[in-house]
C-alpha cells in the first residue's frame, strides 16, 4: 500500500517573513493531517530558516530545483550536497516550468536527477504535456519520452527511490485541472510503462498529481488507485488550503 505524499511547491513567492508565518500555520495544523507525508518547497534562500522551524516536525524540506554538478565554477547553481547540508530530503527536477521557460531538456534533467539521488536526496521528477501535445494526442508519447531519459542514464532501479510527479501543463496555475479520470488515466500509463521493466518498483513509486488542486478537488484525485498525492503551487501558499489537501483523505 502506498502512502499518500503531499508537496507544495512555492515557486518564486514570499519573504523570509511570510515563509516563517507560511510555516507556522503549516505546523500549527499538522495534527489533523493522518493519511499523508507532508512537504514543501520554499524558495532557496529560504531552506535554511525554514529547516529550523521544521526541526523535529512531521514536514519535509524540499527544494525546486537542483544543479547536475556537486560543486565547481557553476555562477548562480545551488548542488545537492548544499541541499542535504541546510536539511533537505527532496528535491523537484523537472518541473515544466524549468523545461519550458529555462529551455531545460529531457537529457539534463536526468542529470538533475541523477545529482540529487548521488547526494542522497528524494527527486521529485516531473512530467507532462502541454495543451498542444494533448489535443495532438501525443500526451503518452511525450511522458514516456520524459521518463524513458531518466530511466536510460539511472536505470530503472533508480526510480524505487524517486517520486513522480504528473503535471499537465495545461493545468497548472490555470484553475484547468484534470479530470481525476484524466490523470487516473495517465498514472496508470505511467505505471504500466514501468512495470513492463520492473514490477516491484512500479507498484512502489508514488506518482503524485499536479495542476491546479485544492481542498475541493484533492480527495477525489486522491481516491484514484495509481494517484498518491499531490504537488501543489498556488493552494500550498495558504496554510488552510495546504492543510485541507493534505487532510484530504482520512
Ligand atoms: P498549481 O497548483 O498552482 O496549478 O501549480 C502546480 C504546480 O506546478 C506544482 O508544481
Amino acid at each position: 500500500m502506498r502512502r499518500l505524499l503531499v508537496v507544495g511547491n512555492w515557486k518564486l513567492n514570499g519573504t523570509l517573513s511570510s515563509t516563517k508565518e507560511l510555516l507556522t500555520g503549516v505546523l500549527g495544523g499538522m495534527s489533523e493531517v493522518t493519511a499523508a507525508d507532508v512537504g514543501v518547497c520554499p524558495p532557496y534562500p529560504y531552506l535554511l530558516p525554514a529547516a529550523e522551524l521544521l526541526q523535529g516536525s512531521a514536514v519535509a524540506l524540499g527544494a525546486q530545483d537542483v544543479c547536475d554538478q556537486d560543486v565547481g565554477a557553476f555562477t548562480g547553481e545551488v548542488s545537492a550536497p548544499m541541499l542535504v547540508d541546510v536539511g533537505c530530503s527532496l528535491v523537484i527536477v523537472g518541473h515544466s516550468e524549468r523545461r519550458s521557460i529555462y529551455g531545460e531538456s529531457d537529457e539534463f534533467t536526468a542529470k538533475k536527477f541523477a545529482a540529487a539521488q548521488r547526494s542522497g536526496l528524494t527527486p521529485i521528477l516531473c512530467v507532462g504535456e502541454t495543451l498542444d501535445e494533448r489535443e495532438q494526442g501525443v500526451t503518452e508519447t511525450v511522458v514516456a519520452r520524459q521518463l524513458d531519459a531518466v530511466v536510460a542514464l539511472a536505470g530503472m532501479d533508480a526510480l524505487a527511490t524517486a517520486v513522480i510527479a504528473y503535471e499537465p501543463v495545461w493545468a497548472i496555475g490555470t484553475g484547468k485541472t484534470a479530470s481525476p479520470e484524466q490523470a487516473q488515466d495517465v498514472h496508470a500509463f505511467i505505471r504500466q510503462r514501468l512495470a513492463a521493466s520492473n514490477e516491484a518498483v512500479a507498484s512502489k513509486v508514488q506518482i503524485l498529481y499536479g495542476g491546479s488542486v485544492k481542498p475541493g478537488n484533492a480527495a477525489e484525485l486522491f481516491a484514484k488507485p495509481d494517484i498518491d498525492g499531490g504537488l501543489i503551487g498556488g493552494a500550498s501558499l495558504k496554510a488552510e488550503d495546504f492543510l485541507g489537501i493534505c487532510s484530504a483523505v482520512k
